[in-house]
């Protein structure tokens, strides 16, 4: 099974994935990791793991739609089975749903349809739930919405930071998204 993981970030649920592959416990191959800005961690630890990388900076394109078919092309020529998206920060166009529809994996630090968007840990604090957690589903068109596929709760705790929070919560999301990976690779 053959998948591109798409970051914006630190990419530590990436490493995390990476270092399954590396260890034999994920039998999937990453193609390619590929970020929407340049000088990210995520891509900085793929390019060190020998892996192929890629930027399609969305500073370099003069509309929207020109980087969505700019994502989509670059994406596409990997010919994956999925696509991942670890705390890839930009909502992808239809376009690239129809193409990728049931194939493009999210994961998202709350418990969906809970908190979705950019601040899911920070939201859930401020709303006061005493359980969040994380969610890995097949995307589509909307903002953190589409099929859910799996999710691990994660308890709040009182003397919690948004930080603090959001490292736990990442701790259980890497071994969701192995999992499910696991499970779709063995599909
Ligand atoms: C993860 O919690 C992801 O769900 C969210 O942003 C975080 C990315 O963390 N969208 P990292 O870049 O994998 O460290």
């Amino acid at each position: 099974m053959r998948i591109v993981v798409l970051v914006s970030g630190t990419g530590s649920n990436l490493q995390a994935v990476i270092d399954a592959v590396e260890a034999g416990s994920l039998p999937l191959e990453i193609a390619a990791v590929g970020a929407d800005r340049p000088g990210t961690l995520g891509v900085e630890r793929s390019a060190a793991a020998g892996l192929e990388t890629f930027v399609v900076n969305f500073k370099d394109y003069a509309t929207r739609g020109d980087w969505d078919a700019a994502l989509l092309e670059t994406v596409a020529a990997y010919k994956p089975d999925y696509v991942v998206s670890s705390g890839f920060m930009r909502i992808v166009a239809p376009s690239f749903i129809d193409a990728f529809e049931g194939r493009y994996v999210n994961t998202h630090p709350a418990l969906l349809p809970s908190f979705p968007g950019a601040h899911g840990v920070r939201d859930a604090m401020t709303y006061g739930v005493k359980v969040t957690g994380c969610t890995v589903h097949f995307a589509d068109a909307g903002v953190d919405t589409g099929p859910i596929i799996a999710q691990t709760p994660v308890a709040i705790l009182p003397n919690d930071t948004e930080e603090t929070l959001h490292e736990r919560i990442k701790v259980a999301e890497r071994e969701l998204l192995i999992e499910v990976l696991n499970d779709l690779a063995r599909a």
